[in-house]
């Protein structure tokens, strides 16, 4: 007979403050005691607003506890979490035997799948990590999962957390529901540099080879998806939704990742459609519409020491209806250690109605003050906005703002047609853009 453990990891620490630098946290996590893992990520998060209404950056680490698979199971195989006591009923905690279905599928070698059949299943924090034996690991949900609204429960997790697992395929035309309403007024983050940061409905960390297809997420607690040093990973057919005046529900942000793929979803949200983040590359965003929110951001970069370059993105088919910005890149002024975002193609956009369609801010500081106003050391080359049209709610349509000590280098601005009421302009600093076909508003000289 083997001796099989089973770590029970359904969370109900107390819900301490997960602030900037949360070293001390992670290590006092009792958790991560007992299980002496020692997994962690920092992951970096800048939230965003511009025109004064004022937003934070956020920092927040994911401490996270590994669970090797134990024993041995058989080949391939299809899980139920109903017949491992999950009642699906809205009301009783189904955490812990969501979690050993995937335990158990995750012991499987070949192509298990666990299903998370039709039902309401009440949880708080899950985690679906490996490494599993599993070629490729189905998790099909058809039902609804709904996240706990006692933060009692989430410590410093996220809500349903992807970790160390190659191949996995999340699917099914289910829905993750953060009942963030609960929790909104809890999150200081857009007024204050240090703030508890809520649990992110769905979390992706150190994984390659990703699919996600067709999958709802609905008032996440904080960001809908989180992707963190992931490879390989697919999207198509996501559904987001949260109010537009929710707090840093962000749809997806992207984070020292490569070769990701987002492609026809609809993204409604309170904060940025998708984000783009430091240490990227290879990132293709195709056929989303978006809005209400903050529309596509690559960024915010420079706020951190050493972070990674931003390499290859493209931004095509998209349409952004009433969102604050349309396709932005955003670097901090005064950032500690120099990096570069380069090769990032934003090409057949719609924006209807849309603040700042076109914007380049190489100044940002969300806080009402920053420490100091040095120009960013984020250098910016290699961006082109081709063929974006429709109306700009702002009669600034385009504006690139570079920096001081490092104007932006091969900025290209070809078929652009975008409209205000009273007439669209342009503005910019250090930079000379690159006039091709016919740019309407009139392009600025830098
Ligand atoms: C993602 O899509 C690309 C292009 O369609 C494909 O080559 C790649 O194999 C896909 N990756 C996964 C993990 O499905
Ligand atoms: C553009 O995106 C829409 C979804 O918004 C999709 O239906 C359409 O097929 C895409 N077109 C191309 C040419 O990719
Ligand atoms: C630029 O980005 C595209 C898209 O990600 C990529 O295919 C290409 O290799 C990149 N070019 C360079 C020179 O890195």
């Amino acid at each position: 007979m083997k001796v099989e453990i089973i770590l029970i990891i359904c969370i109900n620490a107390f819900f301490i403050g997960v602030e900037t630098q949360i070293a001390q946290e992670t290590t006092a996590n009792p958790e991560q005691l007992s299980t002496g893992a020692d997994s962690s990520q920092t992951y970096f998060i800048g939230t965003d607003s511009i025109g004064g209404e004022g937003a934070a950056g956020v920092e927040q680490q994911l401490s996270a506890v590994k669970t090797p698979a134990t024993g041995t199971g058989g080949s391939g195989g299809t899980f139920n979490v109903k017949d491992f006591g999950a009642k699906g009923d809205g009301k009783t905690d189904d955490c812990k035997a969501i979690q050993a279905a995937w335990q158990t599928a995750c012991k499987c070698t070949g192509s298990p799948k666990i299903v998370i059949s039709s039902g309401t299943y009440l949880t708080g924090p899950v985690q679906f990590f490996g490494p599993c034996k599993a070629t490729t690991i189905t998790v099909q949900v058809e039902g609804t999962l709904k996240a706990s609204t006692n933060l009692a429960k989430y410590g410093s997790h996220d809500w349903i957390q992807f970790g160390w697992v190659n191949g996995l395929i999340l699917t099914g035309g289910g829905t993750f529901d953060g009942q963030g309403a609960v929790s909104w007024p809890y999150n200081k983050c857009p007024a204050n540099k240090k703030c508890n940061v809520l649990p992110t409905n769905l979390k992706f960390n150190a994984m390659t080879g990703t699919t996600v297809k067709d999958i709802k997420s609905v008032n996440s607690k904080f960001f809908h998806y989180g992707l963190i040093n992931v490879q390989k990973f697919n999207a198509s057919g996501l559904h987001i939704t949260a109010p537009g005046d929710s707090p840093n529900t962000d749809g997806m942000h992207i984070e020292r990742s490569s070769d990701v793929t987002i492609t026809n979803s609809v993204i409604r949200t309170g904060d940025d459609c998708i984000s783009v983040g430091h240490g990227n590359s290879h990132v293709t965003i195709k056929g989303i519409t978006c809005g209400p929110g903050h529309g596509i951001s690559v960024g915010s970069l420079g706020r951190y020491q050493n972070e990674g370059d931003v390499n290859g993105l493209i931004v095509q088919n998209c349409t952004l209806t009433g969102t604050q910005n349309g396709v932005r890149v955003k670097t901090w002024e005064n950032s500690p250690t120099p990096s570069k975002a380069i090769n990032m193609t934003f090409e057949d956009i719609i924006m209807n109605n849309v603040g700042n369609p076109i914007i380049i801010d190489q100044t940002y500081c969300p806080y009402v003050s920053c420490t100091s106003t040095a120009p960013s050391k984020v250098k910016l080359q290699d961006i082109s906005f081709k063929k974006i049209r429709g109306t700009s709610s702002t009669p600034v349509a385009v504006m690139l703002e570079c920096s001081k000590n490092l104007p932006c280098q091969n900025v290209v601005l070809q078929d652009i047609s975008l409209s205000h009421p009273s007439g669209a302009k342009s503005t910019c600093q250090n930079v000379q853009a690159k006039i091709v076909g016919t740019v309407v508003p009139t392009p600025c000289k830098g």
